[in-house]
């Protein structure tokens, strides 16, 4: 037992899935197998209705979240313009952009969610005029302020893309993440919540992006319109994230659970929740050093890490003052046991 009574376990790293979907997850397999189908089949159109049905929206599946950001920032026309992106994100996000053609603006974020700082954002769009910007929901709950930055990129005429890399099974008020901007973008990858090994999703309302998106994700199919590459998804693959993503709701609440019972006494200076916002808890993250830690989110801000000239005070607070707590999924040694001779 670690402090707080939290069983060891639960700070060894596991990837998020459940030993009891392994039978299943072995029937799919074969099934695809016999079925001589291993990619563009019907296991991908199950994976992405899946996904529709948590996330509430249509959804395509890709081979990356690198596919569903390019494709995203690609229909937005963002070639020769400026896409603001928050500093305190993975590379990817910044790199996104700048492999699409634009300018990277980097904004600060607010020290208590570790997002974008609405305040920022409108300073830095109002200063430069951006055709896109990204928030990115870090460490598992959604930007305390999307809401706002999404009203104010609908007046302004803003291609809002939400990273919700971290935010498997995250809610504010019932809404899932992804739903506020033009798309949402998922990260399928090893350490993510649910993850595919490797794997991406783009979610959105707009039917002529879910169309961009399945033909950029093809080569630009079926007339070439657009120049896209190979980013589509295998059948393979797709099986994990069905029954991941059906496991997605047990998993989130599992983790809550855990939290509640076992870290939240020990660690009053975590990030706090406003009502109505469910974390999916993919870092439980604390403002104050502690012994056991996974260490940060991010180390470097991107800024830094791109020399970039700008003064983004709250994010290098944030670098400095944050760390994470392991909290893994692990569920009770009978239920991963019934899974493993599957
Ligand atoms: C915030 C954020 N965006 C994007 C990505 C990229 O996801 P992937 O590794 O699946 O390309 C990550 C990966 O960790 C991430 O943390």
């Amino acid at each position: 037992m670690t402090s707080g009574g939290a069983p060891d376990s639960l700070g060894s790293f596991a990837i998020g899935f459940d030993q009891r979907d392994r039978a299943r997850l072995h029937a799919l397999w074969d099934e695809i197998i016999a079925s001589n189908r291993w990619s563009q089949g019907s296991v991908v159109e199950a994976f992405e209705a899946a996904w529709e049905g948590w996330n509430g929206l249509p959804a395509v599946a890709m081979s990356s979240w690198s596919g569903a950001a390019l494709a995203a920032l690609e229909f937005a026309g963002v070639r020769g313009t400026k896409v603001l992106c928050p500093s305190n994100t993975f590379m990817a996000t910044p790199l996104a952009a700048q492999a699409a053609g634009a300018e990277v603006v980097f904004v600060d974020c607010n020290r208590h969610d570790l997002c974008a700082s609405f305040a920022d954002f409108e300073a830095k769009a109002l200063a430069h005029r951006p055709r896109a910007a990204f928030v990115v929901h870090i460490g598992g709950h959604i930007a305390f302020d999307v809401e706002r930055i999404a009203a104010f990129c609908r007046a302004e005429g803003i291609f809002l893309i939400e990273d919700c890399a971290h935010a498997h099974g995250a809610s504010f008020n019932g809404r899932r993440p992804g739903t506020w901007g033009d798309a949402g973008i998922w990260s399928f990858a090893a350490t993510k919540t649910i993850s595919t090994g490797e794997g991406g999703m783009l979610v959105a309302a707009d039917e002529d992006l879910v169309g961009f998106a399945r033909s950029y994700r093809d080569y630009g199919k079926p007339d070439y319109a657009r120049a896209g590459l190979n980013l589509r998804m295998n059948e393979f693959t797709a099986a994990l994230g069905l029954v991941g993503t059906e496991r997605m709701e047990e998993i989130t609440a599992w983790k809550n659970a855990a939290a509640r019972e076992w870290l939240d006494a020990d660690h009053p200076d975590r990030v706090q929740l406003p009502p109505g916002m469910v974390s999916g808890l993919y870092k439980y993250i604390v403002f104050r050093p502690i012994e056991r830690s996974t260490g940060k989110v991010y180390d470097s801000p991107c800024h830094r890490i791109m020399g970039h000239d700008v003064d983004l005070p709250n994010t290098d607070w944030v670098a400095e003052n944050h760390w994470c707590v392991p909290l893994y999924y692990q569920p009770s040694p009978e239920r991963a046991e019934e899974g493993k001779d599957a």
